[in-house]
């Protein structure tokens, strides 16, 4: 029997596929469209759905903010937590993860706000910590800049050491509701945290009972070596994004060995590689819709506005059949700058727009039918050892049509290998991502 992989999609509540002749007319903001999206990888047996979150209104492609607002790129942008909750309401195995940044909120807050989506959903909430990655959206938040990497890593450190004072601060059994006695809350289980640190000072207890996962599930992208090391200290799921199949495995056999040496037990780190499969009923047809899509000038602008954006870098000053004219540096989003720059390989800017299987998003190529593509996915997963995929489209762009591709297509024909879960075996997200 193979091994089965996990599988996940990574969005952001912002306008779906909105110009292309199957766009859905790209006002979701009811929520009914993504809550629908929800329902649908349901469906497909999904370890869950990852909702990805910036706060700021891009301007830094071009100068300005008006390719962003004009052409709905990164903006305009809703807040992933009441989505999660709504598409937590119409599922009841699908885990739900909402992107939510240590810069933004305080950390009672945000210990307040996972505990309750994690009961509302009943236990199926995660947690992508991200420490944000942009002076625009640290000006949003009392600062001019945002602090150095190693400075966010080290106030995220003491983060987490917070929250998970918080999520303690109620023994699982607290809540003991004895009508007879009139006790609700054993008093004697629930505890002040007292956290005096460098950078945080909060006393607890939390004010929420103990959810049915105790804590969220925590996802984490740190690809520098402070930003591994963090993830492999904390994460439950890790989602990457490598060139090709030999630096995938090397990631994460990287992963697992910096867990080790902090004391984990490396299997209880789901690493999730991004993909971008194109599918079509031939092969011929699917590298047709391939070349179609990276083609087009609005997949180029779109993509250097969106990598203008994480790392504020403006692309749109560098011409697009040359090289890049040096090795380019942020504070930002390293990781995907240097997967996206592929300094030494000599290409065009237009060619690293297209190349890598849609753009910068996608860790190994995979175009063809639904057979051919699981089949690539199941050896691509051999030869890395593990652990599965998170699906996306370039610049997160989606549409019902290629929900329906991978949901009723691909999917299946992962099923029909054993290669993915055809029924869920757990109520709560922890227990199915660590179900193989
Ligand atoms: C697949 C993936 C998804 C990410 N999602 C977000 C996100 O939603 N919001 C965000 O601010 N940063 C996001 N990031 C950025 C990372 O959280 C992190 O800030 C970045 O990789 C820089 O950390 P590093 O210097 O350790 O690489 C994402 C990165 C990757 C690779």
């Amino acid at each position: 029997m193979p091994k089965k992989m996990h599988l996940a999609w990574f969005m952001n509540f912002t306008p779906d596929e909105w110009r292309e002749p199957f766009g859905q007319g790209g006002n979701p903001w009811d929520g009914r469209f993504y809550m629908e999206m929800a329902q649908t990888l349901e469906r497909a047996c999904f370890d869950y759905i990852m909702i990805e979150d910036k706060l700021m209104v891009p301007q830094t492609y071009g100068g300005s903010r008006d390719f962003a607002l004009k052409n709905a790129m990164m903006v305009p942008k809703h807040d992933p937590a009441p989505l999660a909750t709504a598409m937590g309401m119409v599922t009841s195995r699908l885990g739900i993860v909402a992107t939510m940044s240590t810069m933004a909120y305080p950390p009672f807050l945000l210990a307040r706000l996972c505990s309750t989506i994690d009961s509302l959903t009943r236990g199926r909430f995660g947690w992508n910590i991200v420490t944000s990655a942009e002076d625009l959206a640290a000006k949003n938040f009392n600062m001019d800049k945002l602090p150095l990497r190693e400075t966010r890593y080290e106030m995220a450190e003491e983060y987490m050491e917070v929250v998970n004072k918080l999520f303690d601060s109620w023994d699982k059994d607290a809540v003991v509701l004895d009508r007879e006695k009139g006790i609700y809350v054993d008093p004697s289980k629930v505890r002040t945290i007292d956290h005096v640190g460098k950078h945080y000072q909060v006393r607890g207890p939390l004010n929420t009972v103990p959810s049915p996962q105790h804590r969220p599930i925590y996802v984490q992208a740190g690809a520098s070596p402070r930003g591994r090391d963090f993830a492999a200290r904390f994460a439950d799921s890790i989602i990457s994004v490598a060139s090709g199949v030999a630096e995938m495995k090397a990631f994460r056999d990287d992963i697992r060995a910096r867990a080790a040496k902090a004391g984990r037990d490396p299997d209880e780190i789901k690493v999730l590689f991004c993909i971008t499969p194109t599918l079509g009923e031939t092969e011929f047809e699917a590298q047709e819709k391939y070349k179609r899509q990276m083609s087009s000038e609005y997949f180029i602008t779109d993509t250097l506005a969106s990598i203008s954006a994480i790392t504020e870098i403006d692309f749109s000053q560098f011409d697009l059949d040359k090289p890049l004219p040096e090795k380019l540096v942020t504070n930002g989003e390293s990781g995907s700058l240097d997967k996206f720059q592929q300094w030494g390989s000599g290409k065009t800017l237009r060619e690293l727009v297209v190349s890598g299987g849609g753009g910068l998003v996608s860790s190994v190529e995979l175009i063809g039918t639904p057979d051919q593509v699981a089949e690539r996915m199941g050896e691509v997963m051999e030869e890395v050892g593990g652990d599965g995929f998170l699906v996306t489209t370039p610049v997160l762009r989606v549409s019902r049509r290629y929900l329906a591709e991978v949901a009723d297509g691909l999917v299946p024909a992962l099923q029909k290998r054993g290669l993915a879960r055809t029924s869920y075996a757990h109520e709560l997200l922890r227990d199915n991502l660590r179900e193989f």
